[in-house]
């Protein structure tokens, strides 16, 4: 059994978390920013060496701009928090995503976490906001053919993709119940193990890595093969 590299998160429930308990839904994506965090070091200290975590969709713009504004400040705010302990791992951060219509506070930290983390020897923590599959593979396609590529097999796609230096993910899991991937890593998921777990993200902690990895563990991957 191959060892789980990867790791591919759709973190889901922030909302019916918070709806469940009467809170708005802001309190949810706060909870859900709090289990992130607990999330991403435990990955790192049981030795993932990729973790992807679905921020926020192409098409989560059609959200009301109040819940849109507050998810994006909150990102900013975790990563001061979270860089100190980023550092502390070693882990490196990457975007995933567009860049075009990320407000430029945002921007700007991540890409000030991707040049200090640059050389970090842990993780790799590749957190996709802006992200849709379709969309990332429109953009590989045009890549491709602005490189001059002629023949544009699924290989050249790939190597097209925001990230080509990172693994197509091993398992793809997605929190509370809800059975589909979303457009989550579209082009990178054709063999990918997936996964489905009825914890409302802001519940999700430690423990649910360890779930994680010991259900890959029992997974029986073929590629094809017998
Ligand atoms: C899904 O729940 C969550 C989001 C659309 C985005 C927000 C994610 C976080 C705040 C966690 C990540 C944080 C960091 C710092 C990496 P939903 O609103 O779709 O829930 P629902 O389906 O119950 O309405």
């Amino acid at each position: 059994m191959d060892r789980l590299m990867h790791l591919a998160l759709i973190m889901d429930g922030n909302g019916r978390w918070a709806q469940m308990r009467s809170l708005p839904r802001t309190a949810g994506h706060s909870e859900g920013a709090k289990a992130a965090v607990k999330v991403t070091l435990a990955a790192s200290r049981r030795g993932i060496r990729y973790l992807t975590l679905f921020c926020f969709s192409t098409e989560n713009w059609k959200r009301p701009k109040m819940e849109i504004d507050s998810i994006m400040g909150l990102f900013s705010e975790e990563f001061d928090t979270m860089l100190s302990e980023i550092m502390k791992e070693d882990i490196k951060v990457v975007h995933l995503g567009r860049r075009d219509r990320l407000p430029y506070p945002l921007l700007s930290k991540l890409d000030k976490a991707a040049e200090m983390t640059k050389d970090n020897k842990g993780m790799t923590l590749q957190l996709a906001i802006d992200y849709g599959g379709e969309d990332e593979i429109e953009r590989c396609v045009r890549r491709a053919i602005q490189a001059g590529n002629k023949e544009i097999s699924y290989n050249t796609l790939l190597s097209y993709v925001d990230n080509p230096a990172i693994p197509s993910p091993d398992y793809i899991c997605r929190s509370s119940g809800e059975k589909r991937l979303s457009g989550f890593l579209l082009l990178q998921s054709s063999y990918a193990e997936i996964g489905f777990y009825d914890k409302l993200w802001p519940d999700w902690n430690e423990s649910m890595i360890d779930a994680i990895i010991e259900d890959f563990n029992k997974r029986n991957r073929r590629f094809g093969g017998i």
